[in-house]
């Protein structure tokens, strides 16, 4: 049995279960509908490189319609179009609410298609910090051959342009969750392009395209995978811009595997409840956090104080970032402290996991850039998973308590110096 749901097929089923059902029926049902007419009851796993074509005609006319971005009657190669790739794309693109989405092999290769899907001469690109680590040294290399420019939400308007050919924004934001008010930020910067990382807070929590943005963007490798064992990206938006995106796709190769799609579609089954589940049991671990002595700053989104954000978003999330009193040591010492909780780069799995963007998600990005943006050396960032809060908790106490030991006790232990840096080297922080 082979799974040939074709690309109309799937957009139709898009679309059409997005007006019909909600996201807990989409989750379970998107870029499945077909499966009972096939005779199956799970998504099949297309493995195919290439697809025989009906006749030489057939091949031919497929292939300029996929390499133009379009939908060829035939697949041809599955570097053009992949069945099992096609059916997460479906499903992701009903729950965004959009007419399409491009998967792709990880979430910088979604956020490198979007760059060079808008590139044009003399172009520049306005980028709102703070962004996920990767996505702002990336913008600052120059690869591209347009302007970068930095904005504020509220410099925003003023730093677009009529070359402008893409804002690109993340909120809530890695790693501070500062957020920005989407609608009012598309008004703005209107009729340009707005791009939004939508990773932290899933189309469970936020569909950016209801807002006005051109392209919802996730590192699919966070909560829409969810088990820590997938890397992927994914951009929804409409069927135009999914054409451009997909060009780039072909040309460039950076595809979604059809093992790692079908993995994604099974994780999708779950999304809304491990979202739910993991948030119900961050706001608690916020709420504890904020009250806690040692705690100097929280960072967790706080709906009750925005009507524009009770607009936005569904609810908080699972992120949460704060600051101890102690710094960086404090924030070294609680890392090697947690012991249910992992010390780990990365969010959005089953398990909590914790990290220092400082030493490891941003450290490329410069220490000016990062003080500027909050992204101080005593700041930990905490992706709540399924555990127990009990558990969690009496986790982050005794990885605070200890540091707390740790800090009357020893003398400094570390820093945030690179090694590249030619200052005398120091010791890094040990996870
Ligand atoms: C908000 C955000 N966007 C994009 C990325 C890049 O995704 P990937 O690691 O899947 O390439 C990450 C990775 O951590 C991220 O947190």
């Amino acid at each position: 049995m082979t799974d040939r749901v074709s690309p109309e097929a799937a957009r139709h089923l898009a679309v059409s279960s997005h007006e019909a059902h909600p996201d807990a029926s989409l989750c379970v049902h998107g870029g499945r509908q077909d499966l009972r007419a096939l005779g199956v009851h799970v998504a099949p796993l297309d493995l195919s490189t290439t697809y025989p074509i009906s006749s030489l005609a057939a091949g031919t006319e497929s292939l300029d319609r996929w390499v133009e971005g379009g939908e060829g009657q035939e697949p041809v190669y599955a570097r053009l179009h992949q069945p099992t790739v096609a059916r997460w794309e479906a499903a992701v693109a009903a729950l965004e609410g959009a007419e399409e989405a491009v998967a792709f092999g990880s979430g910088m290769a979604a956020v490198t298609a979007c760059l060079l899907a808008s590139a044009g001469e003399r172009a520049n690109v306005v980028a709102v910090r703070p962004l996920y680590g990767g996505t702002d040294h990336l913008l600052g290399t120059g690869w591209f051959g347009f302007e970068n420019r930095w904005a504020t939400e509220e410099t925003v308007s003023e730093v677009v342009d009529e070359n402008t050919t893409l804002v690109v924004v993340e909120t809530p934001a890695n790693p501070t969750l500062d957020l920005v008010d989407l609608e009012r930020l598309c008004r703005r910067v209107a009729p340009c392009p707005v791009l939004v990382d939508s990773t932290f807070a899933t189309p469970i929590l936020q569909k950016p395209l209801l807002l006005g943005a051109r392209l919802s963007l996730h590192s699919a490798t966070k909560y829409l995978g969810g088990h820590g064992d997938v890397m992927a990206g994914i951009v929804a938006t409409d069927a135009e811009m999914a054409a451009r995106l997909r060009q780039v796709r072909i040309l460039t190769g950076a595809l979604l595997s059809p093992f790692a799609a079908h993995q994604l579609l099974r994780s999708l089954s779950t999304l809304e409840v491990r979202v739910l589940r993991a948030q119900a049991t961050a706001s608690q671990l916020a709420e504890r956090l904020g009250r806690h002595p040692l705690v100097t700053s929280l960072a967790y989104p706080d709906l009750s104080r925005e009507p524009w954000l009770r607009r936005q978003m569904k609810g908080p999330g699972a992120m949460i970032a704060f600051e101890l009193a102690g710094g960086f040591e404090a924030a070294a010492a609680v890392l090697r402290g947690v012991e249910m909780i992992t010390p780990a780069v990365s969010l959005g799995s089953c398990d909590t996991l914790i990290q220092h963007p400082a030493g490891l998600t941003h450290r490329v990005v410069s220490e000016t850039d990062r003080t500027a943006h909050g992204i101080s050396p005593g700041l930990l960032r905490l992706s709540v998973g399924l555990e127990a809060v009990e558990d969690l908790w009496a986790d982050l106490e005794r990885a605070f308590h200890r540091a707390a030991t740790e800090a009357v006790r020893e003398a400094p232990t570390g820093s945030l110096q690179r090694r590249s840096d030619n200052a005398p080297s120091e010791v890094e922080p040990a996870l």
